[in-house]
């Protein structure tokens, strides 16, 4: 307990899947918790439960950074963590990228990631430092075709935290910059895949259960608790690290 205690943290697309379990495992390590979605209904009542604070944002919306981050500061007295999750998946190969489906993915994942690490990083630096943490996906590591636009911006976002990590070690600002890279996990997004994929991947799996097992799903909490240990003073000296939670699934 406590392994966060007393850090104010930033979770985007808290309300699902990943985020909510970041969110619930940072809360009831000690941190406050601020999480962010755009679906109000399912925000609102996770924090409720855990004693966050909701509020509603659209990450690739620039303006509505520097209002979080002001409104946190205000309130909570500083920033220490930002994890940006929130994500979007669409099941496109190359020859099905449409070019509304190649901005909106890149407009959520790789606009969002930028804007929340540029609005954190003055007030990180105002506390003396602080933990940023992007999720990425194995799909920034290898090839997967009906992802096309989603790998693309998973792999900008591995490529930026890397950067953004080098910039702050120049500064010694006390701010580091990792990234996490989960293989299937079981939240709605791959509930949605195991859906879409039935024709593109899965096909020779019998019905559900089979591609689920197929798939060999980690848990939330797996990722979750990356997010913990990158949130948390025990990982001070990890800095532009690319955290891979896929059971080797990708290792070659
Ligand atoms: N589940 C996996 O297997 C897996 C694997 C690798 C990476 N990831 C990444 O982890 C993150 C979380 O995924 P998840 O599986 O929990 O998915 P999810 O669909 O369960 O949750 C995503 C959340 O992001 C929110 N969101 C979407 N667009 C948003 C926007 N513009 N602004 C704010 N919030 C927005 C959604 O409303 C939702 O609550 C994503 O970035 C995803 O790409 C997931």
């Amino acid at each position: 307990m406590g392994r966060v205690e007393g850090k104010v943290a930033i979770v985007t697309g808290g309300a699902s899947g990943l985020g909510a379990a970041d969110s619930r495992l940072l809360a009831s390590e000690g941190a406050s918790v601020v999480l962010t979605d755009v679906d109000v209904a399912g925000g609102e009542a996770l924090a409720a439960e855990i004693g966050a604070e909701f509020v509603h944002q659209d990450v690739g919306e620039e303006e509505s950074w520097p209002a979080l981050v002001d409104h946190v500061v205000d309130r909570y007295g500083g920033l220490d963590v930002l994890v940006n999750n929130a994500g979007i998946a669409v099941i496109a190969d190359v020859s099905r990228t449409t070019t509304e489906i190649w901005r909106r993915t890149l407009r959520v994942h790789l606009d969002g990631t930028f804007f929340g690490c540029r609005a954190a990083l003055p007030a990180m630096k105002a506390r003396g430092g602080g933990s940023i943490i992007n999720m990425s996906s194995t799909a920034a590591l290898v090839g997967i075709s009906p992802y096309f636009a989603y790998s693309a911006a998973k792999g900008g976002i591995r490529s930026l935290t890397k950067s953004l990590a080098v910039y702050c070690k120049e500064r010694r600002n006390g701010i580091r910059c990792n990234s996490v890279h989960p293989g299937s996990i079981d939240t709605p997004m791959v509930e949605a895949a195991l859906e879409g994929l039935q024709d593109v991947r899965l096909s020779e799996q019998p019905d559900r259960e089979a591609a689920r097992t197929a798939m060999g799903l980690g848990e939330p909490d797996d990722v979750a608790y990356s997010v913990l240990y990158l949130a948390s003073d025990e990982s001070k000296h990890v800095n532009g690290a690319e955290l891979v939670i896929d059971n080797a699934d990708t290792v070659v």
